[in-house]
């Protein structure tokens, strides 16, 4: 380990700091590019450019060692695509990247800006729902259990199962990261009953298991490469639904932007992930003795990459960095992170959000609190239990 100042006493995992981490982000970002966090036995890299670098440099930075803050977590992950280097990452990753290309999302069968009109006219119809549990915890889920070809007996636990697995990305010496420790072994337990006819035919999780069948990966791998999709695409995706409706309720300005022109679509949603990162941190071990931004680093030294406060360092978005702006061009955001682990599945995160934006902008004027706000508390995740709304629609 290096014992190079700055080093902060700050505690990003205690309750209050998860519920509003940008403080805590704002002083390590101010105290340096790298800064040895002792409370975690780390570095924390919190600043665009730091994060930037690392993430495109996966030899010197590599996730083999797993991506989380304690043992458990990284040994569970092991071999998976999100804990690999090439040659083994690229070859796990090719067998998901076909479905999830922009050329295998254009050619599936399910039309998603249908799927989320049966689901949302309903809830605009009744004008009160809540953003959380009544869409956005029901649409990423059933889109991606369909398309996987998940077994109806599980469905329902691929919510608690995701996050489950990223609050285990936690330090050591929190409860917290043990608690949902019983979940991810009901996901692993499940995970190695899987069996090829176990998955719907025709979909991905098919596809999958046939490429074991045809030799192009090892039948160990295919439970590994399910759950990069029962895990992945669940928590994420879910978060930055119920944030987005969030901030246009808190926003009605940019609300009215999106509606009076459309085409803000993409850049509102590269915003929202920008501001409230669904995905905060994942970690990196170096492999060599570096010199990081002026910082040297020990080979074996793990670091914290701060994806969430990369996206609001105001040395690269500007003093506002903080604001909610949908005509900012937020497109350089990190929230999907960067480089060769960079997200697989944002075609589809981004197919399934711009559909829900667009269903909403046909009828709705503006979102209305009708309650208290609850956040969700979470290692890894920027999480939201409830966001009651009551919505006014455009032809009121
Ligand atoms: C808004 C939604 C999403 C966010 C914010 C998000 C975020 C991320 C981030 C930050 C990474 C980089 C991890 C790293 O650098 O270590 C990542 C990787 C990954 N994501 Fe996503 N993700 C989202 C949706 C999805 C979806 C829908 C899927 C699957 C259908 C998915 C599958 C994956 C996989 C498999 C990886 C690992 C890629 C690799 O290691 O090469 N994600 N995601």
């Amino acid at each position: 380990m290096t014992t190079t100042t700055p080093n902060l006493p700050v505690d990003l995992f205690a309750d209050e700091t998860l519920l509003d981490p940008y403080p805590a982000y704002k002083r390590i970002r101010d105290e340096g590019p790298v800064v040895w966090l002792d409370v975690l036995g780390c570095w924390a890299v919190a600043r665009y450019d730091g994060v930037r670098a690392i993430l495109e440099d996966w030899e010197t930075f590599t996730s083999d060692k797993g991506v989380g803050l304690n043992d458990d977590v990284n040994n569970a992950i092991q071999g998976t695509l999100l804990a690999s280097s090439p040659p083994l990452h690229d070859q796990l990753r090719g067998i998901l990247a076909e479905p999830l290309s922009p050329r295998g999302l254009r050619t599936m069968s399910m039309d998603i800006k249908q799927r989320a009109l049966e689901l949302i006219e309903p809830l605009i119809d009744r004008r009160r729902f809540d953003a959380v549990t009544d869409l956005a915890r029901v649409f990423p889920p059933t889109i991606v259990a369909d398309l996987v070809g998940i077994p109806d007996a599980v469905r329902s636990r691929l919510i608690p199962w995701a996050d489950a697995i990223f609050n285990m990305m936690g330090p050591p010496d929190k409860a917290r990261t043990y608690a949902t420790a019983d979940l991810v072994g009901e996901q692993y337990a499940w995970l190695a009953t899987v069996g090829t006819r176990d998955l719907a035919e025709g979909s991905w999780g098919r596809a999958i298991y046939q490429a074991a069948e045809d030799g192009r990966i090892r039948p160990d791998q295919a439970p590994t490469l399910l759950s990069a999709y029962t895990s992945a695409a669940m928590d994420t995706t879910i978060n930055v639904l119920s944030s987005a409706i969030l901030l246009f309720a808190e926003h009605p300005e940019q609300w009215d932007e999106l509606r009076a022109d459309r085409s803000l679509i993409p850049s509102a949603f590269n915003e929202v992930l920008r501001l409230e990162s669904p995905l905060q941190f994942f970690t990196r071990v170096a492999t060599t003795d570096v010199d990081l931004l002026g910082t040297p680093v020990s080979a074996g030294d793990r670091l914290m990459v701060v994806f969430a406060s990369a996206n609001r360092d105001e040395r690269h978005w500007g003093e506002n960095a903080a604001e909610f702006d949908i005509t900012r061009d937020a497109s350089d955001h990190l929230a999907f992170g960067y480089g060769m682990h960079g997200c697989v599945g944002q075609g589809l995160a981004r197919m399934e959000a711009h559909s829900v934006f667009e269903v909403l902008a046909d009828r709705v004027e503006s979102f209305h609190l009708t309650g208290p706000v609850e956040r969700r508390i979470n290692s890894a995740i920027r999480g939201l239990d409830s966001v009651p709304v009551e919505v006014v629609t455009i032809v009121d």
